[in-house]
């Protein structure tokens, strides 16, 4: 299946991007230092699907969060910054995942996935 690349210098500090990728949304989001502290801080929190936030990131490049953007509960796209945790909310049913995309309310089973993907440089990622 195809890998692509993607240049991160089009994603603006505490944004994300959301590109098209095996049929799927792919979210590439700049994390804040204060999103990253409140990603850690919760990592032996009560977690649902429990997974530490730097076993979701590459080392040393923990601003840049890669996700597939499908909720796992039913597979809609969850929204940009919104539920209780500051990470995304679904609309469907009411799923909250946090700073790192991980579920902490709501139906969904499991965190939000991370594809396979690699840093190329400082700026490019190549993802699949
Ligand atoms: Fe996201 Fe149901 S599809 S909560």
């Amino acid at each position: 299946l195809a890998s692509t690349e993607f240049d991160l210098t089009k994603v603006a500090d505490g944004q994300q991007v959301t590109l098209k990728w095996r049929g799927k949304p792919l979210f590439v989001r700049n994390r804040t230092p204060a999103e990253i502290k409140r990603a850690v801080a919760d990592d032996h929190a009560a977690l649902k699907d429990p997974q530490t936030d730097a076993e979701r990131v590459k080392p040393g490049k923990a601003q840049w969060l890669v996700l597939v953007g499908s909720c796992t509960h039913l597979g809609c796209v969850p929204t940009f910054g919104g539920g209780d945790y500051g990470g995304w909310f679904c609309p469907c049913h009411g799923s909250h995942y946090d700073t790192s995309g991980r579920i902490r309310k709501g139906p969904a089973p499991k965190n939000l996935a991370v594809p396979e993907y690699e840093f190329l440089s400082d700026t490019k990622v190549k993802i699949g």
